[in-house]
């Protein structure tokens, strides 16, 4: 026998009125999705009027969006529709945010389940228990092969999580002020992450805020040197200022810097300077996250007993820092008005847990497969034209490939007729730039990889003429 459900919150879940209202939202959504299963060119009679809100919006957010992109509200998987009419196959997915692609049955559902939990926002002093069961699913996926992070800090940016981080480390290393950073990392954008991301254009005018130290990234193709010569660098930055390094901050899988994967002896080389000299380890999973081999990026590279602190974001759209017992704040030093909107804080419920479900893991999960796949495709397109791709790069869930001379204006280019083809990617890196894909993980098949591949290979065929 069932007993009577004690909340009024769980009576209202069990009324069938809302298991029914909830099939009829799904129905419609399907039947009308049923039209959005491939690319398709804007409607012309819907063209003056995207332009003039593409127009309006430019000028008043202060400068035009990188594409003409204004979405119209509904989609399929990897396909999106937008409000010129056209449909476009999504694989940079807002850079790594969409991962069950567009209007998921899963997301809409908790979306619903969301809009019904009282409040649109979850934070300061009123939070319900659906942060309760997302922090204990974040860190019992952390913890589940050795790692200390029990702990863990919702919150609404990668960049916010990534400051908390910060904090929590230089609280428990005071008085080092000092970051170690890896060259060619991006961390975010707040005058604290300006500093760290290893980037100048993007810290034009404004003050410096943290002394950061860079150490080279590990090179693939001069492994035990690279190795070596990033080790002595540490030493000779921490050689040079004694205790004044609170963090080694670590991107295990450099995203906006290119797509460069590092390997285990290299970060482990650098975390036992690290660890001798009590400088916090912080791996910043914000790209990362739920697109390697394992839920954590510092789990595919075994690295779970040696993180102190991880941050992650994007995909699971409510962001958080995990933290080990050692590095947990004093009062007072970490708190926020918002931690996350009730869905993003369901959602990445279900996206999480969705993913461990349907197999995206495991050295022959999904993530791997479609990586594979792609590659080959890459792979095959670069032999016809000779000299148009090179690579592919990246792991799982994130690829990328080094088009033509890798010069910035041919990957712009090249990225802009994609998209006008019908294909969603974006840019990575510098010299050279690449071309580079944020797969979404929980909807995508090798059909949608293999259009991908025939667009590619029309708008390369195009620029080798
Ligand atoms: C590795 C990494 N860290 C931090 C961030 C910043 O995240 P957000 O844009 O959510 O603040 C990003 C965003 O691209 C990122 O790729």
């Amino acid at each position: 026998m069932t007993s009577e459900p004690l909340l009024a919150a769980d009576k209202l879940n069990q009324d069938p009125r809302l298991a029914e209202a909830k099939k009829l939202i799904l129905d419609a959504v399907a039947e009308h999705q049923k039209t959005l299963v491939s690319v398709r060119p804007p409607r012309p009679e819907l063209a003056a009027s995207y332009e003039q809100m593409l127009e309006q919006f430019g000028s008043i957010r202060g400068g035009k969006t990188f594409f003409p992109y204004l979405g119209s509200g509904l989609g399929n998987g990897p396909f999106v529709e937008l409000a010129d009419g056209s449909v476009k196959l999504d694989l940079i997915t807002g850079i790594g945010v969409h991962g069950y692609g567009h209007s998921h049955p899963r997301l809409i559902n908790a979306g619903i389940d969301a809009a019904l939990s009282d409040t649109v926002m979850q934070g300061n002093l009123q939070q319900n228990t659906s942060s309760c069961d997302i922090v204990k699913l974040l860190t019992d996926v952390a913890c589940e092969s050795g790692a200390g992070l029990k702990h863990c800090f919702l919150t609404t940016s990668g960049a916010m999580a990534n400051e908390n981080s910060l904090k929590m480390a230089f609280q428990k290393n005071h008085p080092a002020n000092r970051v170690i950073a890896f060259t060619h990392c991006f961390a975010g954008r707040t005058l604290g992450l300006a500093q760290v991301t290893d980037k100048a254009k993007y810290r034009v005018g404004l003050p410096d805020t943290i002394a950061v130290d860079y150490v080279p990234f590990f090179d693939e193709n001069n492994p035990e040197k690279s190795i070596a010569y990033a080790v002595r660098r540490m030493k000779y930055h921490i050689d040079r200022f004694p205790g004044k390094h609170a963090a080694l901050w670590m991107e295990l899988v450099q995203g906006e810097g290119g797509y460069y994967e590092g390997n285990t002896e290299y970060f482990k080389a650098l975390i036992e300077v690290a660890h001798e000299n009590n400088i916090a380890v912080i791996a910043d999973e914000v790209q990362t996250f739920c697109r390697t081999t394992r839920p954590y990026a510092f789990q595919h590279f075994g690295l779970d007993q040696d993180v102190d602190l991880v941050t992650i974001g994007k995909i699971s759209q409510v962001c958080a820092t995990l933290f080990t017992d050692e590095y947990a704040p004093q009062p007072g030093l970490i708190s926020q008005t918002f931690t996350g909107s009730t869905w993003a804080i369901m959602a990445a419920h279900a996206i999480v847990s969705g993913l461990i479900e349907n197999g995206n893991f495991g050295p022959a999960g999904k993530n791997v497969r479609f990586n594979q796949y792609f590659s080959k495709g890459l792979q095959a397109i670069g032999e016809k034209y000779p000299g148009s791709i090179s690579g592919p790069h990246g792991v799982g869930g994130m690829v990328a490939f080094t088009p033509f001379d890798g010069t910035p204006e041919i990957a712009s280019e090249l990225v802009k007729r994609l998209y006008h083809a019908g294909l969603m990617s974006f840019m990575a890196g510098g010299s050279p730039s690449r071309v580079r894909f944020l797969l979404p993980l929980g909807c995508i098949d090798e059909s949608h990889i293999d259009l991908a591949c025939q667009i590619i290979e029309n708008v390369v065929a195009e620029m080798d003429n």
